[in-house]
């Protein structure tokens, strides 16, 4: 998605908007641009592609001393909704005067009928862009007060925005808002840093103020004065990141899905310190804000999410079940709204994100919670959005996950379902004995995928083998299904290659139609119920010709020599197995996809969050 920043203080202001950006590449963009203060005059340069280009064209446009006296500037990363990504559709955009510079992310629905007013009245569009609109109506509003006149813009508007507005009349000031769209400001020392994701702060200051949707902000160097769209000055607590800022670089890996992969270990370790309660065989989740009464009452748990959070949604729709003999369901997250839930007081839903500004999970959580439901988050990003809306929830503690591709967030995500799901087992039939064997076997994980993470080189040997296919199929059954469809997310999203998960039964239906003689089929092939039944589905694969890829149980060379490569999974409970599988499929995409020299951090089309229905 789109990535803003604002800054305004006593440093190069281009040095710290374009180190920003640079901060928001991996959310994913197509053209950036950026607009300082120099005195009493806007200047602005934009370029399409990577932050590298606009930098080169701002330093060639601009005299150095320009670059050493500019302290104020915006600056924004467009991933393109309405026009394609060109020079001229980058933002900033400004208005009719050529005084005020708007940097927007979200979407202006009621763009048009605002565009063909002002036209009416004058005024000429360059772009394509909704957001060029609303900067146009912010000068037309401007009588004299910038915050003004973004209030009175801003209540002509339908839509989401995270915006920050400059003009060359205030130049003490940025005014920044939200709606649907998140405004984090950093406070510095004598410095005031605006950012839609706090990667780009976290170099400056970990203080940092969250807006809420409609706040409106005036920030100058030296303080934040946070309102309401009708003026009302309104309380923002300061939050404490907690984010060592070496966490979001790469640490000397080539990329940052290959470190955040190598991190897990630690990742899962943290989501795991201090929740585990091997005296009663339980969870400790305080976040979940529950007492055993009330889990009790729970009558079905619904999971939702988008993407790879989906995907960790299905593996806890197992554990619920089998642990705490619940119904449990999964919704994807953009579908839910839609279909008007049937959900009551009863019901336990909880939303997976780790951005936690996922568009569309965020608006189900605003349904569920019309709904009456028990609603609760399991985020990654503290602060986020979906974590302050629902006011309860679990986060990973898996740290800043940049790489588009999720891949610690997913693992984290189910470790913490499976202790969401123990905690509720425990309050119901699963035993004290079972939930202290169970818990154990959570404890371990940071080893078993270790061990996983040691087959490293092996596995990007076997990747080489798989590197020329166009089509891949991941096969699995229970638990292991959803592991399958991440597996072939994981694939697709940054090798290109059409991989497609499927339950291991569900091929003989349709799918295998496709195969043809060499067609990978990875098969997870584990030691777990229904191993004898998808022993049979890969010999109808070989049949065909298939080349199979399988993850086998350590020690399990009978079913290793079954397929043409293996990759070994440590044995554990099914559901605990569920992670070291998925980093096994995680580093075999990882090599396929650095030997077709893919754009593995930010793959094509795609955003880290997204944050637009
Ligand atoms: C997965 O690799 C992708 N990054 C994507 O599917 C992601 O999981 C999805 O967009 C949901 O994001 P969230 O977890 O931040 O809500």
């Amino acid at each position: 998605m789109c990535g803003i920043v604002g800054y305004i203080g006593k440093a190069e202001a281009a040095t710290v908007l374009i180190n920003g950006l640079r901060r928001l590449e991996y959310r994913g963009y197509d053209s950036a641009g950026i607009a300082i203060l120099d005195d009493d005059r806007l200047v602005v340069a934009k370029a399409p592609g990577k932050v590298a280009r606009l930098s080169d064209k701002a330093h060639a446009d601009w005299a150095p001393e320009l670059l050493q006296r500019a302290c104020t500037g915006i600056a924004h990363t467009r991933w393109a909704t309405h026009g394609p990504p060109t020079e001229v559709n980058a933002h900033p955009h400004l208005d009719k005067s050529g005084n005020i510079a708007l940097v927007h992310n979200g979407i202006i629905e009621n763009y048009r009928s605002i565009r063909s007013r002002l036209e009416g009245r004058g005024h000429f569009f360059y772009s394509e862009t909704d957001t060029e609109v609303l900067a146009h109506l912010i000068g037309e509003c401007d009588k004299g007060d910038l915050f003004q006149a973004v209030c009175d813009a801003l209540h002509q508007v339908v839509g989401t925005f995270g915006i920050a507005v400059l003009s060359s009349h205030e130049p003490d000031r940025i005014i920044t808002a939200r709606r649907g769209s998140p405004i984090a400001i950093g406070i510095g020392d004598g410095e005031t840093i605006i950012a839609s994701d706090v990667s780009a702060i976290l170099a400056h200051t970990q203080r940092v103020i969250y807006l809420n949707d409609d706040d409106i902000a005036i920030v100058t160097a030296d303080s934040v004065d946070v309102r309401d769209l009708h003026n009302v000055p309104v309380t923002r607590e300061i939050a404490e990141l907690g984010i060592d800022p070496a966490a979001a670089e790469k640490g000397g890996f080539e990329h940052y899905m290959l470190k955040e992969i190598h991190e897990q270990p630690d990742a899962l370790g943290n989501a795991i310190r201090g929740r585990l309660d091997f005296n009663l065989g339980t969870s400790m989740l305080a976040g979940m804000g529950t007492s055993p009464r009330e889990l009790a009452e729970i009558g079905r748990v619904v999971l939702l999410g988008c993407g790879t959070s989906l995907h960790a949604g299905l593996v806890g729709e197992y554990a619920f079940e089998d642990l705490a003999d619940i119904h449990s369901e999964v919704q994807q997250a953009a579908e839910f709204r839609y279909r008007n839930p049937i959900l009551g007081s009863r019901d336990l839903v909880v939303a997976i994100s780790q951005s936690g500004e996922t568009a569309d999970t965020l608006a189900a959580v605003r349904e569920a919670n019309q709904k009456g439901a028990f609603v609760m988050s399991l985020c990654n990003v503290v602060g986020s959005t979906i974590a302050r809306e629902t006011g309860r929830g679990v986060y990973l503690h898996a740290g800043p996950e940049i790489s588009v591709a999720s891949t610690k967030a997913f693992t984290c995500q189910v470790v913490v379902l499976l202790m969401m799901a123990l905690k509720l087992g425990r309050g119901r039939r699963f035993s004290r004995e079972d939930g202290i064997k169970f818990a154990r076997e959570i404890e371990s994980l940071p080893a078993l995928v270790g061990r996983v993470i040691l087959q490293n080189e092996r596995i990007a040997q076997i990747a080489a083998e798989y590197t020329n296919n166009e089509h891949a199929f991941f096969i699995g059954r229970g638990p292991m299904y959803p592991v399958a469809l991440e597996g072939a997310l994981k694939l697709k999203e940054i090798s290109y290659i059409h991989a497609e998960g499927y339950h291991a039964a569900e091929l003989k239906h349709g799918p295998i139609a496709l195969l043809q003689a060499g067609t990978p089929v990875i098969a997870i092939a584990c030691d777990v119920p229904g191993k004898d039944k998808i022993l049979g589905n890969i010999e109808e694969c070989c049949a065909r010709g298939a080349r199979i890829l399988g993850l086998v149980t350590e020690g399990d060379y009978a079913t290793a020599e079954r397929m043409h490569d293996a990759i070994f999974i440590p044995r554990c409970h099914p559901l605990v197995a569920t992670i070291p599988a998925t980093v096994a499929l995680q580093l075999f995409a990882y090599h396929v996809a650095r030997l077709r020299g893919c754009e593995i951090d930010q793959p094509r089309n795609l955003a880290k969050s997204v944050t637009v229905e």
